[in-house]
């Protein structure tokens, strides 16, 4: 790593608020800032406030000790004998505790149980097991004991935030699911660059080993409009490097702030964008808090 580079990462690192973002994110900030400011502190500076775009307005401190105290009481559950952790009671009730923690999560409580018997409908489990990667998954995780995925399915997910990828393994763990959580930035990878030209020219990528996967299902849940912040048309260049038989994109039907901002249409134009680029059918779920669309290729 460059020294200009890796003073900022360790500047960044000691931050209370960004120091357990993974490395790969640091890096990357730091990189871009480091190339725009003459002085290391200037440039400091210009990756905090870019961080704070893309990442502030997620958990505050005070949510990580909830997290903490809940998952704790969580695993202090005695089970009934032959009680699946994901059926019980109490730990239903934790895990909605938990994802109520963030606006994200909290709005699709009101509709989890309708909402992913209609994502899983008709997919086509090899095995009987499916295969889901939730990318940039913050808490939503913690909505697995909703989510009805065959037994023996396995569950990845992927977020920059190492706190969030160790709580989820914890609770992975705990509900004796296969897969895992592991620190990944969706814009980071060695082959970066390639991946664009790709993705700007819609192919999608069968070969590379940073963002191609093969799933079943692919969640990337409120998230590209944070990841279109961050890089411009990391949508499409994303999207093309996936192989799976459904994508699903969703986006909020308003701002954090609460306003509307005519936010669904001008999602909906970039979906039907995404779609023509991608060459993928597109189906619509719309709920009042949050529109899914569900990406599948012929
Ligand atoms: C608005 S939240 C959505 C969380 C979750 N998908 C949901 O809908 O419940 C955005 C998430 O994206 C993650 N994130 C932001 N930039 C990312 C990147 N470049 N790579 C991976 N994850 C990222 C954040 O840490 C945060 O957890």
């Amino acid at each position: 790593m460059e020294p200009a580079v890796a003073e900022i990462v360790r500047v960044l690192r000691g931050s209370r608020k960004y120091g357990a973002l993974c490395t790969e994110t640091l890096e990357r900030v730091a990189r871009w800032a480091a190339l725009r400011q003459r002085t290391p502190r200037a440039a400091a500076r210009a990756a905090r406030s870019k961080l704070h775009q893309v990442y502030g307005a997620y958990l505050a401190s005070g949510h990580w000790r909830v997290l903490e105290r809940v998952q704790a009481e969580m695993e202090a559950v005695a089970l009934p004998v032959g009680t699946a952790p994901s059926q019980a009671d109490e730990i239903r009730d934790c895990a909605r505790r938990v994802l109520s923690l963030h606006a994200s999560t909290s709005e699709r409580l009101a509709f989890q149980e309708q909402l992913y018997p209609r994502l899983l409908r008709g997919l086509r489990p090899a095995h009987g097991a499916l295969r889901v990667l939730d990318l940039a998954c913050g808490l939503h995780p913690f909505a697995l004991p909703w989510m009805g995925l065959p037994v023996g399915s396995e569950y990845v997910a992927w977020d920059i935030d190492l706190r969030l990828v160790a709580a989820i393994n914890r609770f992975l763990d705990l509900l004796g699911q296969r897969g895992r959580a592991e620190a990944r930035d969706l814009l980071c990878g060695p082959r970066a660059l390639e991946r664009s030209e790709r993705g700007k020219r819609g192919e999608r990528a069968a070969d590379d080993p940073q963002v191609y996967r093969e799933a079943d299902l692919v969640l990337i849940l409120k998230t590209l409009p944070c990841l279109e912040r961050q890089e411009r048309d990391a949508g499409v260049r994303l999207l093309s490097g996936l192989r799976a038989q459904r994508v699903v994109v969703s986006y909020p039907a308003r701002s954090l702030g609460g306003r509307e901002k005519g936010m669904v249409a001008t999602y909906d134009r970039q979906v039907h964008g995404l779609a023509e680029i991608l060459g993928a059918q597109v189906e619509r779920l719309e709920y009042p808090t949050e529109t899914f669309h569900l990406f599948t290729w012929p």
